[in-house]
């Protein structure tokens, strides 16, 4: 791996992507991206994170914003106690770092949601420190050039090497660390063939000279899932539709259409809204989460009058201002295009 250190950095310097976020190495920048990237892909990540910049442009405008203003700007993103977070950390670094950005490692640590790949990553991206940042696109590179056969879901794995990289680390570290995770990311990537026949490293890389890429990492098969049965009701009064907070566990604080467990029967339905003018049936969703898989299914239900439990709103007043979480956006659509 030692000998990769220069190739990787001298084609990271020709081919590395403009990110408006790697202009300035701003700390606040470089911690909202990443954190952003750890659950949606670059492409993606971009207009969210323009979005949130025009919003927020300072720690001190994020320490500020209200938590429903915070989480309508996280739609989409999905892990919303990772937007929570984010506030958290602003706050404090607001309360404690009189608004400047801790520089070292342990400092950043200390912040809430982030953990040792977030630290490394800020240490030695905006502070040139000495810092590694291991993720699945790092561990990913790291065993195909070592072919090393292991499992790196293991995290006693992930120590082991980020212990041998933080030995090689080149003092531009954070080049050094993004070179690694981008080659991940474009050439030497997860699903599919890598793409060794471009890549700065095919000369070196052990399990591309064995012809062993496609093998590693070793595909180890995931917890099943829980599943779970919803049947979502899409109630309408006059222009408008009920919604609802949800008050904990998964999602608390998102606003959801109200639902109940279980697949209900048309009839059942009728029996919930006897006075409801009418009902058909609506789209089925699926939503997988990192534990859980929901099949949601749903009912369109027209009402005379609206019930109380519920916040009775225009579909323009959802878009503007309440967050939905992902698994309720295709009833949203739904309802739009009805
Ligand atoms: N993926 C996540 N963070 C990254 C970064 N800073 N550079 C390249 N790829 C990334
Ligand atoms: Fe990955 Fe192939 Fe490059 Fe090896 S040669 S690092 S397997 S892309």
């Amino acid at each position: 791996m030692k000998d990769c250190v220069e190739l990787l950095l001298e084609w990271y310097q020709e081919h590395k992507r403009l990110l408006p976020w790697r202009v300035d190495k701003d700390p606040y920048h470089v911690w909202i991206s990443e954190i952003m990237l750890q659950q949606t892909r670059i492409e993606a990540v971009l207009s969210y994170y323009q979005r949130f910049m025009k919003s927020l442009p300072s720690i001190q405008a994020l320490s500020e914003i209200s938590e429903d203003e915070l989480l309508k700007l996280w739609e989409g993103l999905g892990y919303y106690s990772r937007a929570r977070n984010l506030k958290k950390a602003a706050c404090i670094i607001i309360d404690q770092y009189h608004g400047v950005f801790p520089s070292t490692y342990s400092d950043i640590l200390g912040l809430p949601g982030i953990g040792e790949y977030t630290a490394g990553a800020i240490a030695s991206i905006c502070f040139q420190q000495k810092e590694v940042a291991v993720d699945g696109n790092v561990m990913r590179v790291y065993c195909r050039v070592m072919d090393h056969d292991i499992n790196i879901k293991d995290l006693k794995v992930k120590k082991q090497i980020a212990n041998s990289l933080k030995k090689i680390l080149p003092e531009n570290s954070g080049d050094y660390n993004q070179a690694i995770m981008e080659l991940g990311e474009v050439i030497c990537i997860p699903s599919g063939i890598p793409k060794c026949h471009i890549c700065p490293l095919q000369y070196h890389c052990k399990a591309h000279l064995n012809g062993r890429e496609a093998l590693i990492p070793r595909k180890i098969q995931k917890n099943e899932k829980l599943e779970e049965e919803y049947t979502v009701f899409l109630l309408k009064w006059k222009q408008k539709y009920a919604i609802r907070k949800r008050e904990s566990g998964l999602l608390k604080n998102l606003w959801e259409f109200p639902n109940q467990t279980g697949f209900f029967t048309y009839e059942e339905v009728k029996k919930l809204y006897p006075n409801c003018n009418h009902i058909e049936l609506g789209i089925t969703n699926t939503h997988i989460f990192t534990h859980k898989k929901w099949f949601m299914n749903s009912y369109y239900v027209e009402i005379p009058f609206p019930l109380d439990d519920y916040l009775w709103v225009s579909l323009e007043e959802i878009a503007s201002t309440y967050a939905i979480p992902t698994a309720f956006m295709p009833f949203y659509q739904y309802l739009k295009e009805k």
